[in-house]
């Protein structure tokens, strides 16, 4: 923790593309609004993240998006007297430290992660910000000197590229960024698709196949039909010990919700057929995601107030980042 500082701090961010899914709910969401009390808290909607992949930009819709996303993060508990949230377009020093790091990073360590090597085979045209994306995602956390940052599993790897850049910075000039930890959550922080449990759950391919995810404002009946339909094996009753990939997720996903540890989960199924089990996780889900649905539905009425919120969220931040960059500024030799 830096000195001088009561609780530690956590950073983290979400991108305003797609819709979003029960994976970043159990991976992302529920553990930044369950600890909120005990840490200093900046959560951010990384809009510049989201033009990484200009193909996919719906212009129209990025601008509604954002606010949507803001509805989303309130609805799920997000209590912006406890967290600042805001937009990352909005404070200028994301864009500049970025490009700051950008100086000190091995082009080979941004041509090594995984997100970028699984994103750009999908592409003809390949943009230097897709590769310079895990830079950006430093930045944005280093800013902040962050102890902490609550993600799913599949962003492991980006924080520790950031602990590499802030080392790097470090040998180069001076000490200057707080180092930091990735907060995944031990069960849940890799949910998979309900319509192949050998891929994690994922906005993109949401888009592409009906059952594949639960979103986080899909109707109760849509929640049951998905959960109804997902992928099991060919047994026909939960046995502990033996359990096929899709039937473990399912387990997973009740575990999470239910704050029940998985022994008890498992005690609780063996024997029972698969339809009684998804029974059981659909109406846990249902009931865990309707009133985060029709909280959402009130908020997003409310465009002055989302607008205040996300506001006030960059003044807060704003100072913090200030100084961090002012800092590198000085030890690069530009200030
Ligand atoms: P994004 O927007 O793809 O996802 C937001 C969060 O949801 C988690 N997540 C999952 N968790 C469990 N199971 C899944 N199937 C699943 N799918 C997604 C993600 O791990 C993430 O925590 N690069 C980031 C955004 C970002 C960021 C940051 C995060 C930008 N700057 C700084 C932390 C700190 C991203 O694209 O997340």
């Amino acid at each position: 923790m830096t000195a001088g500082r009561q609780q530690q701090r956590v950073f983290s961010g979400i991108q305003p593309t797609g819709r979003l899914h029960l994976g970043n709910y159990i991976g992302a969401l529920s553990v930044w609004a369950a600890n909120q009390a005990r840490y200093d808290n900046i959560f951010c909607i990384v809009d510049l993240h989201a033009l990484t992949i200009p193909e996919a930009i719906r212009v129209e819709t990025l601008r509604a998006a954002r606010r949507e996303l803001a509805a989303l993060l309130l609805a799920c508990g997000i209590d912006p007297a406890r967290s600042a949230l805001f937009l990352q377009s909005y404070v200028p020093a994301h864009a500049e430290l970025a490009w700051l790091l950008a100086c000190v990073t091995p082009v080979g360590w941004l041509e090594r992660m995984t997100q970028y090597k699984s994103k750009a085979a999908a592409l003809t045209t390949v943009g230097a910000g897709l590769l310079e994306y895990p830079v950006l995602q430093a930045a944005d956390i280093l800013l902040y000197q962050a102890d902490l940052v609550p993600v799913g599993e599949d962003q492991r790897q980006h924080i520790e590229l950031a602990r590499d850049i802030a080392r790097r910075f470090h040998n180069l000039f001076r000490p200057v960024f707080t180092l930091p930890e990735p907060l995944v959550r031990p069960s849940g922080a890799r949910i998979m698709g309900l319509d192949d449990p050998t891929v994690k759950m994922s906005k993109s391919l949401a888009e592409e196949r009906p059952g594949h995810a639960i979103a986080l404002t899909d109707s109760p009946e849509r929640i049951r039909n998905a959960v109804m339909g997902a992928v099991t094996d060919s047994g026909r009753e939960l046995r502990p010990g033996e359990l096929s990939p899709g039937v473990a997720n399912l387990l997973t996903i009740y575990e999470a919700l239910s704050g029940r540890p998985r022994p008890d989960v498992e005690a609780e199924f063996a024997g029972q057929g698969y339809s009684a089990v998804k029974r059981a996780v659909a109406d846990l889900v249902v009931s865990t995601l309707d009133p985060i649905r029709r909280r959402y539905l009130a908020l997003s009425a409310d465009a002055g107030y989302l607008d205040r919120i996300l506001r006030e969220g960059a003044d807060r931040v704003h100072p913090i980042a200030r100084a961090t960059l002012d800092r590198v500024k000085r030890l690069m030799g530009l200030v």
